[in-house]
């Protein structure tokens, strides 16, 4: 199968490096990728039994020692317009005391920045540019928690959470969201972030795969929080927390009811929004 190698055109974007096996061929595959420190996305089609990866590299030059070890060509990747100018219009946002979101690695420079971790996270496909209020707690939450071995956040759309995870020391990070574009987004901000993690297609109600982690995040609704919940405990190793979001103030009985078999450490409220910390 031959394997396919976009660049993108600007500094801030990623170069795609895309492979597809049998799905029975995939985990040696992904053994390789891993011992290489690759980060890739891996999607299974349970239909079909193919399994696609997809790997992201900064730079063409990257890109072309992949093609040389693994064949398959270059392709030139160029990112919207519009997701440009709203890059240009946004400032600096300032979270907690240690980060401050950005859009490109050139405003790392501008004076908000000072003495802050930059998260470059441009618009694209993906929620979680931090603006939100609920990214936002979500991540001032994740700041003030030592960092420990494993960290899991469900819903990560751009990997915002995942990528502050990463930076604060998590040692084994995992990204999972149902949508195939959130994936491809998390891998281009890892690499414009200079982070490893490990992004996944994979939904709330799949979780039994993964193992427990001492930190999960879940910024996603009340309903499939609620519905879902013994698969978030079932992912929480014991001692570990579980950092809940995406959630209205008047629904905040009804969420902390559904998860009463963890103990609540603390209650965030922004915005109408509130992020709920939980301990098993
Ligand atoms: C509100 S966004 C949160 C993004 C980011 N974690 C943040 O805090 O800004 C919710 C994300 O969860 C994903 N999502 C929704 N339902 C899901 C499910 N059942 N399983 C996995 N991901 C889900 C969506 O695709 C979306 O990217």
């Amino acid at each position: 199968m031959g394997l396919t190698v976009l660049v993108a055109e600007s500094a801030s974007t990623c170069v795609l490096h895309r492979k597809r096996v049998r799905t029975q061929k995939a985990e040696a595959l992904r053994n390789i990728y891993e011992r290489e420190g690759l980060i890739f996305v891996e999607t299974t089609a349970e239909t079909s039994g193919w399994t696609t990866f997809d790997i992201y590299t900064r730079d063409s030059v990257s890109a072309q020692k992949l093609c040389a070890q693994f064949g398959g060509r270059v392709l030139s990747w160029t990112q919207r317009d519009w997701t440009r100018k709203q890059r240009e219009a946004e400032k600096p946002m300032r979270i907690g005391s240690r980060f401050v979101v950005i859009q490109t690695e050139a405003q790392a420079k501008l004076k908000a920045c000072r003495g802050r971790t930059p998260l470059i996270i441009p618009h694209a496909m993906a929620f979680g540019t931090g603006s939100h209020a609920t990214t936002w707690m979500c991540l001032r939450a994740i700041s003030e928690l030592p960092a420990g071995a494993r960290f899991l956040d469900v819903g990560t759309g751009s990997g915002i959470l995942a990528i502050a995870a990463s930076i604060l020391g998590w040692q084994q990070v995992t990204a999972i969201d149902n949508d195939p574009a959130s994936i491809k987004t998390v891998c281009t901000n890892a690499t414009a972030n200079g982070v490893a993690l490990k992004a996944r297609l994979g939904t709330l109600a799949n979780l039994k795969s993964y193992q427990p982690a001492d930190l999960v995040v879940a910024n996603i609704l009340l309903n499939p929080l609620m519905q879902h919940a013994h698969q978030l405990f079932s992912v929480l190793a014991p001692g570990g927390c579980l950092i809940l979001s995406g959630v209205k103030t008047t629904n905040q009985h009804e969420l902390i009811e559904s998860y009463k078999n963890l103990k609540l450490i603390d209650l965030h409220k922004k915005d109408g929004w509130i992020c709920a910390v939980l301990q098993r």
